[in-house]
């Protein structure tokens, strides 16, 4: 098992990763409960699939488990859930010692974690991520939240997990297509900040996917290290936490337009969003065309989706960039893009003139 500890003057708590984690949750979680009782939210899918093996392991170190499966869906992913998931825990008589256990992917972790974040001002929590996408990206870092009618996590906290544990074996079960899209916020590691990952994803990138754990677990580990460091420098969100944004204003802005339609799931929004900023980067000359091309080739070799879906085609750029500029990062009507200055090294761009923006939507789209 390898351990990464997210430290910092406010933050500290372990990333634990590793395979067939299952069996011994219960002796894990332990040490980081305050009371002999964990109420474990989690999707349908996932309590058929390990509602067992975990309160077997539970009940071994004594410790009472009381599951809340909820229906999970990015259109169910509002306020009116987290009401409900919130009544359904209080009504147990919660106090502040209590822990909620978030077993899922990234929209019943983003859930859980805010619904966490306000009961009581703020109960225990533990990420147990169940998709590449939550593993790498979600379950870390503490951004927590829901939709809302005007945009994608309008609403939500910066509220830190007690623990995240990783367990690879979760991803046996995973659909290949959540496989991909997990990749996406893999990759974004290696294009933000990690041009040896980059390198070691072009070699072993295809191993991820086709199911080898060591190839998995190294990838997961780097991903939550370069994450951990980022969140450690930037909690809140005031600078280089942005960078993890890269692909998705554009992203978050399909998934709307979509109306987050399950033909096109968020780490295939990303995925899509990646390629846009990329050529956008290319185009604004900040990148030459061997990068641009390195880029687009892998996501292509791997198989991650690279254009705009196709009932999307016809949304004209002015709507497209309305759209973006729902983002939580837009200020003064001024979109914030994330955007490449060679393979490792991205940076935030503010000032962009509207017109531009929509001559460059017209050329990378078309
Ligand atoms: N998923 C981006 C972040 O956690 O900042």
């Amino acid at each position: 098992m390898k351990t990464i500890r997210l430290k910092n003057k406010q933050i500290d708590y372990p990333i634990l990763i590793g395979s067939n984690l299952y069996k011994d949750i219960g002796k894990i979680c332990k040490k980081y409960l305050e009371k002999n009782r964990v109420f474990i939210v989690c999707d349908i899918t996932i309590y058929n699939l390990y509602k067992d093996e975990i309160h077997t392991s539970f009940k071994k170190t004594k410790i009472e488990c009381v599951f809340i499966p909820i229906g999970v869906s990015e259109k169910k992913k509002n306020i009116n859930t987290v009401a409900s998931l919130s009544s359904k825990i209080i009504a147990h008589s919660v106090d502040r010692k209590d822990t909620i256990i978030a077993l899922g992917g990234g929209i019943l972790g983003d859930i859980v974690g805010f619904t966490a974040s306000i009961i009581l001002r703020g109960i225990n929590y533990i990420q147990l991520p169940t998709t590449l996408l939550s593993q790498v990206d979600s379950s870390v870092g503490g951004k927590t939240g829901v939709n809302n009618i005007y945009g994608k996590n309008l609403l939500g906290s910066f509220y830190q997990p007690k623990l995240v544990i990783i367990d690879t074996n979760v991803l046996k079960t995973l659909p290949k297509r959540e496989l991909l899209a997990g990749y996406a916020e893999i990759i974004k590691y290696g294009i933000i900040k990690d041009t040896k990952f980059f390198q070691w994803l072009q070699k072993n990138g295809k191993k991820v996917i086709e199911g080898n754990t060591n190839a998995r677990i190294y990838a997961i580990y780097r991903s939550c290290i370069n994450k951990s460091q980022i969140v450690e420098a930037d909690e809140k969100e005031h600078g280089i936490r942005a960078l993890l944004n890269l692909g998705h204003t554009f992203g978050h802005a399909i998934e709307s337009l979509n109306n987050y339609k399950k033909n096109i799931i968020h780490g295939e929004a990303v995925s899509i969003g990646i390629i846009i900023a990329t050529k956008l980067s290319y185009v604004e000359g900040h990148i030459n065309k061997i990068t641009c091309d390195k880029i687009i080739n892998h996501f292509v070799e791997i198989g991650l989706k690279i254009s705009m879906p196709k009932n999307l085609k016809k949304i004209t750029p002015k709507k497209f960039i309305s759209e973006m500029i729902k983002d939580k990062k837009t200020v003064n009507k001024e979109i914030t893009l994330i955007l490449i200055k060679r393979i490792g090294e991205a940076f935030i761009q503010k000032k962009y003139s509207q017109n531009k923006l929509i001559k460059l939507f017209t050329e990378i789209t078309t």
